[in-house]
């Protein structure tokens, strides 16, 4: 199994180094669509009936005989490196997503298999002359249709998304395409280009990017790791994804034999398509990215903020409202579908914290909907003097307002074997003795609705928390006042 992958590996490595001695063939500019244009590209309108519907762009009267109708928006789909040269299975998925959530669209797959089923370098070399095809496509519906490019909207997947980028950049005319969505963009031979060479925000009047798998080996990832959109996604930090790690290989080649294996090859790169699908069956469980510096910061917690434009919906029904330059967002997701998770910054403080520890906690929310459970709490340095520590927490489920906050020292038996050699041998002195964690408040705020709640001790003395032992944290007076006045006045936002 090992062996395929390494094998895997060095075909690729392999490959890209012939491709550094094919590259320099840099592309045409642009103002080459006018002449005639054999291509091997063909476009199909989802979904098909019995009779092929092939589009033509030198034969568009066919378009309307297959259902194309010119005043509803567009969707091209375009698919990336093939190793088999057949569709993969989740082009149908996303083309029937989008159909059935979005009814009044229009629905276009490339094949460009004939030129996506080669070495890796070839076809990328060909990406460039399908983005050709794609505008040829959309200019002739310009001028026989008048149909605006404004309402075309362009998903790649890998070598896909930098293909609908050269589709948008060979258009031209101050009017641009509407909007191009790239789905884990292709990362060798892409990365670190200049922008003219890759997806970039010049190619459309608003471009957005989900980033599922730029996990590095070898020295170059599968999916591109720089920012190439006004929007770039990161969910999981955008390296790896939940679900996919080799310890479900098992599973998938159990269920799908050998082919398991490709499924868990391409299971992270191919997640962006499926984040992307689950927004828009799951209507109601859209989620939210928030701006970061990266990924140590956003699951530090500190990020978790929507002022101006910093916090977007991913996905279809993002918010495309920018400004110019690109933004990394970080999100959390599940490892299955729906994806979404909420997500809650935690702010501990402690007070007077006299021995350094490191305490392992628990904490447990009660909310006006649900409860979380336990969750636990990993401390990654030693607390003293006076801290104040921030965490991400997520949960799958939404617990309304917040109520009340039990927090428990899990104490490890190492540390209760201690204590009660302590005990023994100085039982005069033990209580005093005895570790204490001295909690002062702890404020969660919720990435999702943007609400900060502060929670506080009942009295003094419950403030001192002991291994064992379970305290329960109210929301502190202030909290509940403002809380109050906000509702009052109709602001529910914490600004
Ligand atoms: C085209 O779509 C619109 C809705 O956007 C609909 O009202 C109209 O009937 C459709 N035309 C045809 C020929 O189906």
């Amino acid at each position: 199994m090992l062996g395929v992958k390494v094998l895997c590996c060095l075909l690729v490595v392999y490959q890209l180094n012939e491709a550094k001695k094919i590259k320099g063939s840099r592309a045409e500019p642009n103002g080459a669509l006018k002449e005639p244009h054999a291509s091997l590209t063909s476009f199909r309108l989802f979904p098909e009936d019995e009779d092929e519907c092939t589009v033509d762009p030198l034969q568009l009267h066919t378009l309307t005989s297959c259902g194309f109708n010119s005043s509803n928006p567009l969707i091209i789909i375009t698919h990336g490196w093939s190793v088999d040269g057949m569709l993969e299975s989740w082009i149908l998925k996303l083309a029937t997503a989008l159909k059935s959530n979005l009814i009044h669209v229009n629905v276009v797959i490339t094949d460009w298999l004939s030129l996506a089923q080669t070495h890796y370098p070839t076809a990328v070399k060909s990406t460039r002359s399908v983005g050709k095809d794609i505008a040829h496509l959309l200019q002739a519906l310009r001028v026989h249709y008048r149909y605006p490019l404004k309402k075309v909207h362009l998903i790649g997947y890998s070598l896909g998304a930098h293909i609908s980028g050269f589709a948008g950049s060979y258009l031209e005319g101050p009017e641009k395409i509407g909007r191009i969505t790239g789905l884990d963009p292709a990362g060798p031979l892409f990365e670190g280009v200049s922008p003219s060479d890759r997806l970039s925000p010049d190619d459309a009047d608003f471009v957005d990017a989900i980033h599922t798998f730029t996990r590095e080996s070898m020295g170059f990832s599968v999916g591109i790791n720089q920012a190439v959109a006004h929007y770039d996604f990161y969910p999981n930090g955008g390296d790896f994804q939940p679900g996919c790690d080799l310890r479900n290989i098992y599973e998938h080649i159990s269920q799908h034999g050998l082919l398991g294996f490709e499924q868990t090859v391409k299971c992270a790169h191919e997640r962006s398509v499926h984040l992307f699908i689950d927004s828009l069956i799951n209507k109601d469980k859209q989620s939210t990215a928030y701006r970061c510096g990266n990924k140590g910061s956003f699951d530090r917690g500190v990020c978790l903020d929507c002022r101006r434009h910093r916090c977007n919906t991913l996905g279809y029904h993002i918010n495309k409202a920018h400004t110019g330059a690109s933004k990394r967002l970080y999100l959390k997701t599940r490892s299955q579908m729906p994806y979404k998770l909420y997500h809650y910054q935690f702010r501990v403080q402690f007070v007077n914290q006299m021995e350094r520890i490191q305490p392992s906690l628990t904490i447990s929310l009660t909310g006006t909907k649900e409860e979380s459970g336990d969750i636990p709490i990993t401390i990654t340095e030693p607390i003293s003097g006076k801290a104040s520590l921030t965490f991400l927490i997520t949960l799958d489920r939404d617990l309304g307002d917040l109520m009340l906050l039990k927090l428990r020292w899990e104490g490890t038996d190492v540390w209760k074997s201690v204590w009660n050699r302590v005990k023994t041998m100085i039982p005069w002195g033990g209580a005093e003795k005895q570790p204490l964690l001295t909690v002062g408040k702890i404020s969660i705020k919720a990435g999702e609705t943007q609400e900060r709640t502060t929670f506080c001790a009942m009295t003094h003395e419950e403030q001192e928390v002991q291994i064992s032992q379970d305290k329960v944290f109210v929301r502190c007076k202030a909290d509940s006042a403002k809380q109050r006045r906000r509702k009052r006045s109709g602001s529910v936002r914490d600004l």
